[in-house]
């Protein structure tokens, strides 16, 4: 049994979550609940394998072992129904890295790159940075549930869209896509000619009741059309590592993305390459009880809401440690709802970075011990009541 109540401290150790607060937020004294690492140790295997290879006073030019490859294989294969090669798999620092990667290789200046939204704020970031057009289509709130809009994306598509991004389960608002979702998508993918980029960080975290699927899955035609990312850095707290992949059945897809990354020389650093290869060969256990931790805190934070602050709303998410509260019934702007919250004592993200639909609402972090979920809970009493 893993335990995730256990706290500990995490000051001192340059994380932006707990060691930035005063530079973030104007204070120090706050309940960090915004950016996505969570307040848990990691998993015991990969401190042991770091320790171990650090103790090796050499760190030299590393490459990735059989290992790191073959535990990913059969994890994916497993876990997701994922059928995957050596050599469909590109190893990579980060997912935003990759995500911006991928826009380089697969669209040009100028080229409309669609998102629904409200959505993790980097995917705007990548595309405007590389002067690429964002073609942002709203979700829809049916029966408490984010859904894609296909009328929309529809149309958007038909005005000529090179590449889809997917975030698959959805930051901030925690859907995990259902198979049908997915092939209606692809079917609007493959009659406009999009490709897709889905970025599953969050793929490991689902919790009971929901399944991943993996758009790559969905088709043949999917699968040709789209390059997917994946990394430990959610599910095993080590984002700070910095180690991912991107896959993709597609061989010409994936040359061109290597080729970017082949000019720009980044690779992944020695600790990264350990840190993956353990985490899918030791971290079964761990998602598991981790997956039921996290719905229990998000199963209190809903009640908690629904009990305590009537002017704000949420509901369990599907997936990820993020929770999306609708605070627009408070009635304030994006700026004074933050300052009365970070005002009470706890520091979440401001929901209008994810998207202009994200006004009046904040994202959570539940990725931390229940006790002190108790205490922001408290604080966002006080705040919003
Ligand atoms: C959807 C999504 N993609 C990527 C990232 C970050 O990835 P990385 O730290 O590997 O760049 C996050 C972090 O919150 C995320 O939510």
């Amino acid at each position: 049994m893993y335990n995730f109540d256990k706290e500990f401290d995490r000051h001192g150790t340059e994380v932006i979550k707990w060691d930035r607060l005063a530079q973030d937020f104007g204070k120090e004294d706050l309940i960090p609940l915004g950016i996505a690492d969570m307040d848990f140790e990691t998993l015991p295997e990969i401190v042991e394998a770091l320790k171990k290879r650090a103790e090796h006073p050499t760190y030299g030019y590393t490459f990735q072992s059989k290992e790191y490859y073959n535990n990913f294989i059969t994890w994916n294969k497993k876990r997701n129904n994922i059928d995957l090669k050596k050599e469909e798999i590109l190893s990579m620092p980060g997912i935003v890295c990759a995500n911006a990667f991928i826009v380089a290789a697969l669209t040009d200046q100028g080229d409309k790159i669609l998102m629904c939204t409200p959505v993790y704020d980097p995917f705007y970031k990548v595309v405007e940075q590389q002067k690429r057009t964002i073609v942002r289509s709203s979700m829809v709130l049916r029966n408490g549930r984010y859904e894609m809009d296909y009328e929309d994306l529809d149309r958007k598509m038909g005005e000529g869209v090179k590449l889809f991004i997917l975030c698959n389960p959805h930051n901030p608002v925690g859907r995990v896509w259902e198979k049908e979702e997915l092939e209606k998508l692809n079917a609007l993918c493959k009659k406009h000619n999009v490709l897709v980029f889905s970025d599953d960080i969050h793929s490991d975290i689902i919790f009971k009741d929901h399944k991943y699927i993996p758009y790559i899955n969905i088709s043949e035609d999917a699968a040709q059309r789209t390059v997917c990312a994946a990394a430990p850095s959610k599910t095993f707290n080590v984002a700070g590592i910095k180690t991912s992949v991107i896959f993709s059945k597609n061989a010409e897809i994936l040359a061109k993305i290597n080729e970017i990354v082949t000019a720009f020389h980044v690779g992944v650093n020695l600790f990264g390459f350990k840190t993956f290869e353990v985490a899918y060969q030791f971290g079964e256990q761990y998602v598991e009880e981790l997956c039921d931790y996290l719905k229990s805190n998000a199963e209190y934070v809903t009640e908690y809401i629904e009990n305590n602050i009537p002017k704000a709303h949420t509901y369990v998410p599907e997936g990820t440690y993020l929770m999306w509260v609708d605070c627009t019934e408070c009635g304030l702007s994006a700026e004074e709802l933050m300052k009365k919250v970070v005002g009470s004592g706890v520091a979440p993200n401001d929901g209008a970075h994810y998207g202009e639909e994200g006004n009046g609402f904040i994202r959570i972090n539940i990725g931390t011990q229940r006790r002190r979920l108790e205490q922001a809970m408290e604080c966002l009493k006080k705040a919003l009541a």
